[in-house]
């Protein structure tokens, strides 16, 4: 056992800033306003209903995770945003159309009490968009220094003592690290310069991450996974966490992939196709930004199976990803994956997995859990990547010399174990011998 890690208490209010008011955040703050009222409850929330089992298994201690480490209450959340539409968060969320109108008619009030700040936007990064609730600006160094500007005033206006910032906006189009991101003083001449190679998510992220604040990605972009980002948030300790949430049908490759593979069944495909009717569809029916979302995909099974350790079982794995753009489904996403699979011999074998899932469903306990984590990770003065919260992302976050986790069984155990690490508890290692001697 470690000493415990000094965690500053939660005081006060906590500010989540949401770029993006679109199907995820309107869910993500319709949801929770709704659960703080008692009118629902947050099912796929680890903060809110997850528990966490302490010492052995005989001395039965397994608290929720929310009573064991200090996480800020959902009462004392207050959220904010920008978008490129001026539609309040209400009249956003029935755009959205995720939740059902008597169900969003319940937290009205609260809803259009939320107006969307003006954004950084620029359509050379999202193609299929455009809206009038933009901010203007001579250089992309200007236009941070406006995201700063309004971060203070939300600060100061609602009475935040800590604030957290993450990134739901449409995925922008697919980029490349260039030099421009590879220190905090080119990163800040490129923006002075208008370079290409700064998207806005990356103009909101420098904004936040200068200020010191917690940044998560729950998309795909290049955003805050760049040296210069990191060494800024070196610089104003502050938590990241990213990229692209793990929601419908990777969410389930990641379920069902580490336990083929810890049956030594080979995999010689893997086709996975989806049909999406939201705006995020339209968004990445657009190849560009596709193809973000397709390198994002992509790299999960890879990290899994490692075909370089198993050559015989994956070496060959014909992995595609396709996602059609299908307006009469709007946010409900249907995904269908064939697995074809050998087993003992060489014999084959195939399992055909028809998910109807539910996409904004599933992402906004994620937001809910990154913001309150990275608020936690915040408060016990850890900064930069924090890879224990790769559980919740497609594409985690890893330091330059180690291969991102992407086994769910293992990011949740290196979620649970850093939480017993920051609170001097003992790390489960499963091992239990001493119960048999
Ligand atoms: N829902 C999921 O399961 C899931 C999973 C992983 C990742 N994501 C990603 O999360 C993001 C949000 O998804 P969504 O379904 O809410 O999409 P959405 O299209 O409903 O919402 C995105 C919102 O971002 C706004 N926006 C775009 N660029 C902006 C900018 N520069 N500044 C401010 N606002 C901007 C858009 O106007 C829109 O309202 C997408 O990038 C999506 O790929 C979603």
């Amino acid at each position: 056992m470690t000493a415990p890690i000094q965690i500053a208490p939660p005081r006060g209010k906590l500010g989540v800033l949401l770029v993006g008011l679109g199907a995820v955040s309107t869910t993500t703050i319709a949801g929770v306003c709704a659960i703080r009222r008692g009118l629902a409850l947050p099912i796929g929330s680890l903060t809110q209903m997850g528990t966490i089992r302490l010492g052995k298994r005989t001395e039965a201690r397994t608290p929720r995770i929310k009573d064991f480490v200090p996480l800020a209450e959902l009462n004392d959340i207050v959220f904010g945003g920008w978008d490129i539409f001026e539609e309040d968060c209400y009249a956003a969320a029935r755009t959205a159309g995720v939740l059902e109108p008597s169900q969003l008619e319940q937290v009205r009030g609260e809803l259009e009490a939320i107006r969307p700040m003006p954004a950084v936007f620029d359509q050379r990064y999202v193609k299929r968009l455009d809206g009038p609730n933009v901010k203007k600006g001579k250089t992309k160094r200007d236009l941070a220094e406006q995201v700063v500007a309004d971060i203070r005033a939300f600060k100061e206006k609602h009475g935040c003592d800590r604030l957290v910032m993450v990134w739901c906006g449409s995925t922008e189009v697919y980029m490349k690290q260039t030099a421009a991101h590879a220190t905090v003083a080119s990163f800040e001449n490129a923006l002075e310069h208008n370079d290409e190679a700064i998207p806005s998510s990356m103009v909101y992220a420098y904004a936040a991450i200068s200020e010191g604040i917690p940044f998560a990605n729950a998309a795909p972009n290049l955003t805050a996974d760049v040296p210069a980002m990191l060494e800024l948030a070196a610089r104003t300790a502050a938590p990241l966490a990213g990229n692209d949430m793990k929601t419908g049908q990777t969410l389930i490759k990641t379920i069902i992939a580490p336990g083929l593979k810890a049956r030594l069944l080979g995999v010689k495909g893997w086709y996975s196709t989806n049909i999406l009717g939201n705006r995020d569809g339209e968004v990445l029916d657009d190849p560009e930004s596709f193809k973000t979302k397709e390198e994002s995909k992509k790299s999960a099974l890879d990290y899994i199976f490692q075909p370089q350790l198993y050559p015989e079982l994956y070496k060959d794995l014909c992995h595609v990803v396709r996602i059609n753009y299908y307006p009469p489904r709007g946010d409900n996403k249907e995904g269908w994956d064939n697995i074809d699979l050998v087993g003992w011999l060489g014999y084959p074998m195939q399992l055909k997995i028809n998910f109807l899932c539910r996409d904004s469903i599933l992402a906004a306990p994620i937001v809910l859990d990154s913001a309150l984590f990275l608020d936690l990770a915040k408060r016990a003065g850890m900064s930069g990547i924090q890879e224990w919260l790769s559980f919740y992302y497609k594409a985690p976050m890893h330091a330059p010399e180690v291969y991102p986790e992407h086994d769910l069984f293992i990011q949740l155990m290196k979620l649970k174990n850093t939480l017993r690490f920051m609170q001097g508890e003992q790390l489960i290692t499963h091992l239990g011998r001493e119960y048999y001697d």
